[in-house]
């Protein structure tokens, strides 16, 4: 049977978290053999923030070996940087003419930015779901392993295969957003503020590139309260998603031992903290480790781009073909 092909990107503007791990990479790697699977470092979609392109380059570098680090195969994948498939920027022209400046300037996250850089409301912000879109649908993609933040992105891409297919003829299938059998994953920032990210409170941020003593620093900050007083209570968001970076890197027993003593109000938070702070150190350190290795070795980083950007640009030429017939692009 033909695999189903699976899409996802990360975009290189920081170091990756946890957030960037159990939202998005974690899939990735649990999805690598069952699936036909692509994924790429979104360089292209950096720029929209003019960020500092020597520190782009060297965390493209940074996330490719993190991806690896945390269990991607090359050789079972395609992993590429963006930039180096330029037939994505071919399909993302001819789906910019079927998006409209209306439902770009709703987007959530266009508006966020709108806040957050007011001087540099460019055209590459407004149409940054337009090449979203154009990433997944170059490999007529249909499971897209992502966090909840981009479930939005995830519906206007849909729209767009959408609106291609009724102009032109059935070429994209639908991309759905995805996460194993469960809702997209959030992972709050340990201050309690919002979603972990890569910019914003860097203390509360944890990222796969942390020393012991910073892991163990910022989880023992992690905002709590003075506990339950009334038992089996439903937890404040922040409690929850410390037991959710629980659940994910700490024994089973450890984590329903703990869950038992918030449900009968006898959880002492700096003990729960000090347990989940020492087993993500043990969970992080064989990933940084690794990661800095691989990024240190520029030869094995640049084989590893050449080989995906290979695979990706015959995937992406062969769709390419599609839509350039259906739009009767060829002569
Ligand atoms: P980016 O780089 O912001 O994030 C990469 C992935 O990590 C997930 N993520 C989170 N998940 C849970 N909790 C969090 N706090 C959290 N923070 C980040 C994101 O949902 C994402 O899956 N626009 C995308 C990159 C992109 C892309 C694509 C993704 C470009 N083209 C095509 C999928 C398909 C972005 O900025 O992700």
């Amino acid at each position: 049977m033909k695999k189903e092909t699976v899409l996802s990107g990360i975009r290189p503007t920081g170091y990756l978290h946890l957030g960037n791990y159990f939202g998005a990479m974690r899939n990735y790697v649990k999805m690598q053999n069952a699936f036909n699977c692509y994924f790429f470092v979104a360089n292209w979609h950096s720029l929209t923030t003019h960020p500092d392109t020597k520190a782009l380059q060297e965390s493209v570098f940074r996330v490719i070996a993190e991806n690896v680090a945390c269990g991607l195969d090359p050789n079972k994948v395609a992993l590429y940087v963006q930039s180096d498939v330029p037939e994505i920027a071919e399909l993302y022209l001819y789906l910019n003419m079927l998006a409209y400046k209306g439902e770009l300037e709703k987007t959530t996250t266009f508006k966020d930015k709108v806040r957050q850089q007011p001087d540099n409301v460019n055209a590459g912000l407004l149409t940054y779901p337009v090449l979203m879109a154009a990433d997944i649908l170059i490999h007529r993609a249909v499971k897209v392993p992502v966090g909840k933040d981009q479930e939005q992105h995830l519906e206007m891409a849909r729209n767009f295969a959408e609106r291609f297919n009724f102009r032109y003829g059935p070429i994209f299938p639908e991309p759905q957003a995805f996460n194993f059998g469960d809702n997209l994953i959030k992972i709050m920032s340990l201050d309690g503020n919002g979603k972990m990210s890569k910019s914003e409170n860097q203390m509360a941020t944890l990222y796969l590139a942390d020393d012991d003593d910073a892991i163990r620093k910022k989880i023992m900050k992690a905002k709590t309260d003075s506990g339950p007083t009334v038992p089996n209570s439903l937890k404040p968001d922040y409690i929850e998603n410390l037991f959710t970076l629980m659940r994910i890197v700490s024994k089973k027993e450890v984590y329903d031992a703990f869950q038992e003593n918030y449900n009968n109000c006898t959880i002492r938070y700096g003990d729960f903290k000090k347990q989940l702070a020492e087993d993500m150190v043990a969970f992080i350190q064989p990933i940084r480790e690794k990661a800095a290795a691989i990024q240190n070795d520029k030869v094995l980083l640049h084989q590893i781009m050449k080989q995906g950007a290979e695979k990706a640009r015959e995937s992406a030429h062969a769709t390419l073909q599609e839509v350039r017939k259906a739009i009767r692009m060829i002569y």
